[in-house]
């Protein structure tokens, strides 16, 4: 039996010079309670669905029923868990700040909060409501010499993030270990869901019961990571694309970096990121800061309301892509190292009869680089290769109306290269006489000297100055383990990071409408910060269809349609081997960023027609695709995949049906369209309807179709097609139908 004991009081004394302060933010179905209760540290009382408009009284009284009950054998106080959770308020878990000063001492701050601002204006009340808003709390711990910045933004999208800088105010040096935020999540969202993954297989979706103790998922590749989890959930048990409440949140860095999902064992629970920091690489001289990533965090009822935020988000900006995404060649698996101007001025023309509007050049143009063991940092024209430099192929493919791309990848080295023979130093080492292990028989080049981030910056600048170079495919292809300046042997993981992003910033800004695409591996640079700065992602080196499914599929968790980068390459896969229809493989790139990956020189004259009339698919419906919503159909386990986009009005929208595996039943649970205005009318009509079936006669709403198809397709209520649904077509395995809806005008 527990000891008794004397109630405490709920009261906690002011620990601090602030006041009491209570935030209520909102914006599209979201609300964020921020609770500043005697200027302690800013805790969530909550994050979640919209509260409706508060007043005083009901801000107060969601701060006051967010206080738990005081347990046995826990601090006297209710534990707060602050969005940096500290030892000092009762956390016994994770710590958000940990770092020390040279005398060991430091460890553990007591941050308070001394002033707080909403969007720039002090804030001087005790309650404030707003709609999308950036809150700036500044706290310090004053006998610990240490300030934090903490920015808590709620955006229009209802999207909320957060980040925190930390400032050395003392005068000795305090060496930062972490800096991590973090949001609550309730005690019954019991289940978690991030990605892992690996080359040519990335986001592969990993679900895990949501239990006591830590589910951290910390990456030491020096890159976001083909197994980033991504978008790390935690929701309510079984929760799926349409159902169940879910909180999801996603660190945005592309360097080192954690994601946690941590309960402590009387219940409390936290999702939090931040970077993963190595020994050193933040010690802050008296005076310094160091600013750390934002943590985006979004909720929704359903996977499909979380990634909505994310792509609302993004396509707000005003750098945000148009929706006219070119469609692309890529030549790399069509010729790889096999650089010559005759052929590649074939493909140019082939691709530019097809209705390709850009053309990408991509590894093997420069320096010695004739494969992939020499000549990598080396970024001038290959005279070998190109005899004649670029400019014949620039031309030619400008000529023909589509634009030129070209590929880089600034931050590595081949050692036989003549930059790293010119300078050794600048290339990582854990010391002087030893380097890290190769990876694809290259070394990382250490952007953080200034010198070599100069000497890439005026290589790139060149040849984009010398050529009419719209786009660069920006690769980065291997992990940076043991990535310390050569010389010091101090860690450079963080530097090269930032140096990274300076370098893209700056080259943009040089070269306006300058795009850049993500690449690293594949897809194993994909994150929100460098979405900042660049324009697509490759989503992976495998095009294979059906993998392209599943990765396209949950990469589109984060990132939208129009900057993941979707190529249909070749019959039989260059990474699986496997052999598929084009239209399995047009079915599965329509929903991306479209490209095409493949020599055309193979192609049959039947192929080049079909890909036409894929391609002009693409440019009619880009539009859709790139300003819609993105909707995912819960199926249970059927290998029959459904998704589509619906446009934001609900007049249009594409829907692709994709049997990924070959199911043991012969008929299955019927289509449900979802997304759709179930008080509209819709014409409805399949396209692609030549995938394999292994029925004898096909749904009869598809044979009406077919019948009406000149009208449009099938007049059909949107409620028959949101809610009871449409009798699912028996696909063969490896096949995809596509359903076209448009809203019948009122007659
Ligand atoms: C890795 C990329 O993911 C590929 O698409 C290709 O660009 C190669 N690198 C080139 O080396």
């Amino acid at each position: 039996m527990s000891p008794r004991r004397t109630p405490v009081s709920t009261a906690v004394t002011a620990p601090s010079p602030g006041s009491t302060q209570r935030i209520h933010l909102t914006a599209s179905g979201v609300s964020v309670v921020l609770d500043v209760t005697d200027g302690r540290s800013p805790a969530i009382a909550h994050w979640g669905a919209a509260l409706g408009p508060l007043g005083p009284e009901g801000l107060e009284a969601v701060c006051a029923t967010a206080v738990e009950p005081v347990p046995h054998n826990a601090v006297d106080v209710p534990l707060r868990i602050a969005i940096i959770p500290q030892q000092c308020d009762g956390w016994i878990g994770r710590p958000g700040l940990t770092g020390s000063r040279p005398d060991d001492s430091g460890w553990a701050p007591r941050l308070v909060t001394h002033a707080i601002s909403l969007d720039g204006d002090l804030l001087t009340t005790p309650h404030a409501e707003a709609g999308a808003a950036l809150v700036r709390a500044d706290l310090a711990d004053e006998e610990l010499g240490l300030e934090i910045a903490l920015e808590i933004e709620l955006l229009p999208s209802g999207l909320l993030r957060q980040r925190a800088t930390c400032t050395n105010t003392a005068d000795v040096p305090y060496a930062l270990e972490e800096l991590t935020v973090s949001v609550p999540v309730p005690g019954d969202a019991d289940e978690l869901l991030d990605f892992a993954g690996r080359w040519s297989k990335e986001r592969t979706p990993q679900r895990s019961a949501f239990t006591v103790g830590t589910h951290l998922r910390e990456n030491r590749r020096g890159r976001t990571g083909a197994d980033a989890a991504h978008v790390l959930h935690a929701g309510r048990p079984g929760f799926g694309f349409r159902h169940g409440e879910v909180w999801g949140v996603h660190t945005a860095f592309s360097g080192n970096h954690r994601h946690l999902a941590e309960q402590v064992n009387t219940g409390s629970r936290i999702l939090g990121g931040g970077e993963l920091l190595l020994p050193g690489e933040a010690v802050l001289d008296p005076g310094k800061s160091y600013a750390g990533p934002w943590l985006y965090a979004s909720y929704g009822e359903g996977l499909d309301e979380v990634a909505s935020r994310f792509h609302r988000h993004l396509r707000a900006r005003p750098h945000h892509v148009d929706t006219d995404r070119p469609v692309t060649l890529n030549v790399w698996e069509a010729v790889y190292f096999d650089h010559d101007l005759a052929r590649l001025t074939d493909l140019a023309d082939r691709a530019a009869d097809l209705g390709v509007e850009r053309f990408v050049l991509d590894d093997g143009w420069f320096g010695s680089r004739r494969d992939d063991t020499s000549g990598l940092g080396d970024w001038t024209v290959s005279a070998e290769a190109w005899p004649g430099g670029l400019g014949p192929l620039v031309d030619h493919v400008t000529g023909r109306g589509m634009e030129f791309g070209l590929w880089f990848e600034p931050e590595m080295v081949n050692e036989d290269s003549d930059v790293a023979r010119a300078h050794p130093e600048w290339v990582m080492a854990p010391s002087p006489d030893r380097i890290p292990l190769e990876s694809r028989h290259q070394q990382v080049l250490n952007l953080s000297i200034p010198e070599a981030f100069a000497h890439v910056r005026e290589q790139m600048g060149a040849v984009l100055d010398a050529y009419d170079i719209g786009y660069i495919k920006w690769d980065h292809n291997r992990d940076l383990l043991e990535a310390a300046t050569r010389g010091t042997g101090r860690a450079a993981v963080h530097a090269q990071t930032l140096a990274t992003y300076r370098l893209m910033d700056e080259l943009k800004a040089a070269h306006p409408g300058l795009e850049i695409e993500s690449c690293s591996s594949g897809g194993a640079r994909v994150d929100l910060e460098v979405l900042e700065r660049t324009d697509r992602v490759w989503v992976s080196d495998c095009i294979d269809p059906l993998d392209r499914h599943q990765m396209n599929r949950w990469t589109s968790q984060l990132v939208p349609l129009e900057l993941m980068g979707s190529h249909i390459a070749s019959g039989r896969s260059h990474t699986t081997g496997r052999l598929h229809t084009l239209d399995f493989r047009a079915a599965s790139a329509l929903f991306g960023h479209l490209g095409i990956e493949w020599d055309l020189t193979q192609a049959s004259a039947e192929e080049t027609a079909a890909l036409r009339s894929w391609i002009t698919l693409y440019k009619d419906r880009r539009d859709l695709l790139f300003t819609g919503d993105l909707v995912r159909a819960d199926r249970g386990d059927s290998p029959l995949w459904l998704h589509g986009v619906v446009s934001p009005q609900r007049d249009r929208a594409l829907f692709t049906l994709a049997a990924v595996g070959r199911s043991d039943r012969s008929q299955h649970d019927r289509l449900r369209l979802p997304g759709l205005d179930p008080e509209a009318i819709y014409r409805v009509l399949p396209l692609a309807t030549d995938a394999r079936t292994s029925s004898l006669i096909p749904p009869r709403w598809m044979q009406l179709a077919r019948e009406s198809a000149e009208d449009g397709g099938l007049l059909l209520p949107g409620a028959a097609l949101m809610v009871s649904g449409l009798a699912t077509p028996l696909l063969d395995p490896e096949q995809a139908l596509l359903i076209d809806i448009t809203r019948a005008e009122a007659s």
